[in-house]
């Protein structure tokens, strides 16, 4: 027996929570992300979006939590529990662990019930064939027929709602946990991309570091991240917020809090912002002058967690000189574009190639 071999038990031996039944629909669309894993239905829409957390006994290997379960001992664990990311980047990092975290997710939607079901996963779209492998591996380890890829940004737009299908270029950035994708699109492919390992997790670094600097104060990645949503931003704020972080000091080892005020989280994570920035513009010069007129008239389209970031859409619009729009549920945009794009696996089977494919590969 392998050393994660046991997801029809869920933790502890427990049947998974949330668990829907009677759920019968054969195609299924997974967003694997660094910070969350969604999967959507055919027909039914996100039915699950857990984080893409996993905690192991340290000893023995056995898992212990996953998702929220997991997410919940982020920096809270003792000796003789690790908490892991399977994903990292936007790739799988740790090949059994994440294979084991999409057992557990399908087993929870009760993807097992419907005979080897056709899939298609998003994937960040500067990975390499072997990154794709580990992906497909993973994916059909747990029992899936058919694993189709798109790319992130291709999926993010379509989640969001952008017509992608014509010959006019459309522009989306999806700024999530680990990366970064960004793509000018047209005939439901890439004309130009980038993708950058700075998103979310970095603006958590980066709130570390800052505090770690100015204070001497040790905090943890998860209260960083909750000081970065209640008064993070990367554009000034109207009006100045605080949010109390808590951790231990570097010099006494004794607990210690500060009151972070929104421009000194302005402060820490401007930097990382403007990595972002310089990204696309630099994804701009490269960008066919034809489409490059096309997104200087519609603007730029924000999908990703981090999309709401305070103040990165108007960061991004001063310094691209671009209208910028966060797309509804940003979150969500990859997962429900990769559940549209569904419908594209019967043309990828039948190789009809006259019609344009969101879809970037078959497995
Ligand atoms: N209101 C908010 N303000 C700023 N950041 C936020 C907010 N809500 C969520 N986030 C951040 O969004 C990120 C998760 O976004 P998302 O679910 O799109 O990532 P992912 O798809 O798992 O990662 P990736 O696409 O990089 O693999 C986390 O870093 C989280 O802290
Ligand atoms: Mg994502």
């Amino acid at each position: 027996m392998d050393r994660f071999s046991r997801p029809s038990a869920g933790v502890g031996g427990r049947r998974p929570e949330n668990e829907c039944k009677g759920v019968l629909s054969t195609d299924i669309a997974i967003d694997l992300g660094t910070s969350n894993v969604k999967i959507y239905l055919d027909g039914k829409g996100i039915v699950l979006n857990e984080p893409a957390v996993v905690a192991v006994n340290a000893e023995t290997n056995a898992v212990v939590a996953t998702g929220r379960e997991a997410y919940a001992m982020v920096g809270r664990t003792s000796a003789r529990i690790r908490v892991s990311h399977p994903l990292s980047g936007g790739v799988i990092s740790d090949f059994d662990l994440a294979r084991y975290l999409i057992s557990v997710y399908l087993k929870k939607i009760n993807a097992g019930r419907v005979v080897m079901p056709r899939v298609v996963v998003s994937v960040p779209c500067k990975i390499t064939e072997v990154e794709k492998r580990a992906v497909v591996d993973a994916v059909s380890a747990a029992g899936m027929r058919k694993i189709c890829l798109i790319e992130e940004p291709v999926a993010a737009a379509m989640g969001a709602g952008m017509d992608i299908s014509a010959p006019h270029g459309v522009l989306v950035v999806d700024v999530g946990g680990g990366t970064t994708d960004m793509a000018v699109l047209s005939l439901r492919g890439i004309a130009v991309s980038r993708s950058l390992k700075v998103a979310g997790n970095a603006f958590d670094g980066a709130i570390v570091k800052y505090i770690r600097r100015k204070y001497n104060l040790i905090i943890g990645q998860r209260m960083a991240e909750s000081a970065k949503i209640a008064v993070g931003c990367v554009f000034p704020r109207k009006e100045l917020l605080t949010f109390r972080v808590k951790g231990r000091n570097a010099m006494t080892g004794l607990p210690q809090w500060v009151d972070l005020s929104s421009d000194e989280a302005l402060e820490a994570l401007i930097d990382s912002a403007m990595q972002i920035v310089r990204t696309i513009q630099e994804m701009l010069e490269k960008t066919p002058p034809e489409l490059m007129g096309d997104i200087y008239t519609d603007g730029m389209v924000l999908t990703g967690g981090s999309a709401m970031l305070y103040g990165l859409d108007r960061l991004l619009a001063k310094k691209t000189r671009m209208k910028v729009t966060v797309a509804d549920d940003p979150q969500d945009c990859v997962a429900l574009g990769a559940g549209k794009a569904i419908q594209f696996i019967d043309d990828l089977e039948n190789k009809a190639y006259g019609v344009p494919n969101p879809l970037s590969a078959a497995y």
